[in-house]
C-alpha cells in the first residue's frame, strides 16, 4: 500500500538502514521554524535537541522503525518521548481506537468508555482507591498539587531538585533555569530538596513550618532508593501536614505493571500517570485515595476542588486506545521484556565503550526498562558537543537514540543492530576525544531544552 506516508509494505522488504541525506527534511525545518516558535510543538523533539546531520521530521513508524522524510528507516530509542511503549501503530490499540471512532469521538453526556478505562486502571493500580483521567502528565500533576493545596490549606510545593521534569505549568517551570512570564510570587512557592536525602526534606519542612502542601518526586529516576527512603520521606511529609505524590509518569507501565509504587511498596497520596498509558495516544491519569480524590466531587462537605474537567479529558478514542494498553500489558509480559532488551542493549554498548576505550566517558544509567547515557569529554564532564557526536555517528547507521529507552517492539536483531553501530561510533568518539571533536562533528552541538537564552 503506498500512499501519503510512503509505502506500509517496506518494512518487510530487505532494506539499509540510516542514511546522510536529509534534503527534505531541512527545506521543511527552514518553513517549520517560520511557523512555529522552536520549530516543533515538543521542545524536546526540537532541532537544537539533534545534531544536523540528523532526520528533520519522521513521516510514519511501524514498530521501534520509523521513516523520514528523505526516505531513510531509522530503529527508534525512547519513541513518543516514552509514550510508545508498545511500537509505533501497534496493532490492537490503533484496532481499538479506530473502532471506537466509528462511535462519536465526545457527546454531551459521559460514554460508559469512561467507566470501563477508569476499572481497567484501577485493576492494575489496585493501590489507588479512585482515578480521573486527563491529557497530559502535566494536567494530572497540576492537578495533584491543586487538590494537595485544598486538601492541607497550604500554598507551598515541595519538588525533587534532582528530577528534570514535573510539568508545564507555572509552579514547575518556575523553578527551572527557564522561568520567563512566571511572577516571583509564583517561583517562591516552589521548593526544592535532594533525592534519598531526608535531611534536606526535613530542613525544607523546617523552613517552611505548616506551609507545605505536598512533596513531589519520581519515586525513582537514574538512582534507586536507599533502603527506606520512601518510606521515610512518606512518614516525613505526613508528620508535617504534607501529602507525597509520586509522579509515574515513566515509572508506571515501566518499572512494572503495576507502577514504581508497587515495586517499591510505597503508597503516595496521590500519584500522577501519562505516556505509556495509551502508547502514544493523549491520556494522562490522576490516582489516589479516596479521601483526597473526593474533594473533586460532590458527595462531602468541604469546600470542592475543581479537578481535571476539560473539553477533551474523555475523547472516546483516547480511553479506547488506553483500555487496549492496558489490557496488553495485563495480559503480555510487556514489562519483562523491557527489562530484557534493556539489558541486553547496556551489556552490549558497556562492552563497545570499553572496546573502544570510552568507558568513562559513555556509560549506560538507570534500569534496564529505561537506559539513558552519558557523554563526557576528555576530563569527564558532560558535553553536548560528544552528544551531538554520538547521535550523528549512530544516525549514521540507522539508529536515532536521544536514549536507550526500549519498547516491547525491538526485537533481538534491533538490540543488535544498535549494539554494532553503537561500537562503530564509538571508535569515533574516540578519536574525537584523542583529537579535536569538531573534525569529526559536522555543524554545531546540540543544547539543553532549559536555557534561558537562544
Ligand atoms: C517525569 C515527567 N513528569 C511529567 C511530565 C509531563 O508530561 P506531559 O508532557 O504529558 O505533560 C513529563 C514529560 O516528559 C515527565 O517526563
Amino acid at each position: 500500500m503506498a500512499g501519503k506516508y510512503g509505502s506500509l509494505d517496506s518494512e518487510t522488504s530487505p532494506r539499509k538502514l540510516g542514511g546522510d541525506r536529509f534534503d527534505n527534511g531541512r527545506a521543511l525545518s527552514a518553513k517549520a521554524h517560520h511557523l512555529i516558535p522552536g520549530g516543533a510543538h515538543t521542545y524536546a523533539k526540537g532541532d537544537d535537541q539533534f545534531p544536523e546531520q540528523a532526520p528533520g521530521f519522521i513521516q510514519r513508524g511501524k514498530g521501534c522503525h520509523v521513516w523520514d522524510l528523505d526516505g531513510n528507516e531509522f530503529i527508534e530509542y525512547g519513541m513518543g518521548l516514552r509514550a510508545v511503549t508498545l511500537g509505533h501503530a501497534f496493532r490492537p490499540v490503533i484496532d481499538a481506537a479506530a473502532e471506537q471512532m466509528q462511535f462519536g469521538a465526545n457527546f454531551t453526556r459521559p460514554a460508559p468508555i469512561e467507566v470501563e478505562c477508569a476499572e481497567r486502571f484501577l485493576e492494575l493500580i489496585p493501590t489507588a482507591d479512585m482515578v480521573k483521567f486527563g491529557k497530559h502528565g502535566s494536567d494530572a500533576l497540576d492537578a495533584a498539587v491543586r487538590l494537595s493545596r485544598a486538601h492541607t490549606g497550604r500554598d507551598f510545593i515541595g519538588i525533587c531538585s534532582d528530577h528534570p521534569f514535573f510539568s508545564v505549568s507555572d509552579w514547575f517551570i518556575g523553578a527551572t533555569p527557564m522561568p520567563g512570564g512566571i511572577p516571583q510570587w509564583v517561583r517562591s512557592h516552589t521548593v526544592g530538596f535532594h533525592y534519598n536525602d531526608l535531611k534536606s526534606v526535613a530542613g525544607m519542612f523546617d523552613q517552611h513550618p505548616g506551609q507545605i502542601a505536598c512533596v513531589i518526586l519520581e519515586a525513582a529516576r537514574l538512582e534507586e532508593p536507599q533502603e527506606g527512603f520512601l518510606q521515610s520521606l512518606k512518614d516525613l511529609c505526613h508528620r508535617n501536614g504534607a501529602l507525597l505524590v509520586f509522579d509515574e509518569m515513566i515509572t508506571g507501565f515501566r518499572w512494572h505493571k503495576s507502577g514504581a509504587q508497587h515495586v517499591y511498596g510505597v503508597t503516595p497520596d496521590l500519584s500522577s500517570f501519562g505516556k505509556a498509558i495509551a502508547n502514544g495516544f493523549s491520556l494522562s491519569a490522576l490516582a489516589g485515595k479516596r479521601e483526597v480524590m473526593r474533594l473533586g466531587g460532590y458527595d462531602h462537605d468541604r469546600e470542592r476542588v475543581f479537578l481535571l474537567s476539560t473539553t477533551h479529558g474523555a475523547e472516546t478514542h483516547a480511553l479506547a486506545a488506553g483500555i487496549a494498553t492496558m489490557t496488553t500489558y495485563r495480559d503480555e509480559d510487556v514489562v519483562g521484556h523491557l527489562y530484557r532488551q534493556g539489558r541486553k542493549l547496556r551489556e552490549g554498548v558497556s562492552a563497545a565503550a570499553r572496546e573502544a576505550g570510552v568507558e568513562r566517558q559513555v556509560q549506560c544509567l538507570g534500569r534496564d526498562c529505561a537506559v539513558l547515557f552519558t557523554t563526557k569529554d576528555g576530563e569527564g564532564k558532560p558535553s553536548q558537543e560528544f552528544r551531538a557526536l554520538f547521535l550523528q555517528e549512530m544516525i549514521r547507521r540507522g539508529v536515532l537514540a536521544p536514549s536507550f529507552v526500549v519498547s516491547y517492539s525491538h526485537t533481538d536483531a534491533d538490540i543488535q543492530h544498535t549494539i554494532e553501530a553503537a561500537a562503530e561510533a564509538l571508535r569515533v568518539y574516540r578519536k574525537a576525544l584523542d583529537g579535536n571533536v569538531h573534525d569529526y562533528l559536522k555543524g554545531r552541538p546540540v543544547k539543553p531544552v532549559f536555557r534561558p537564552y537562544g
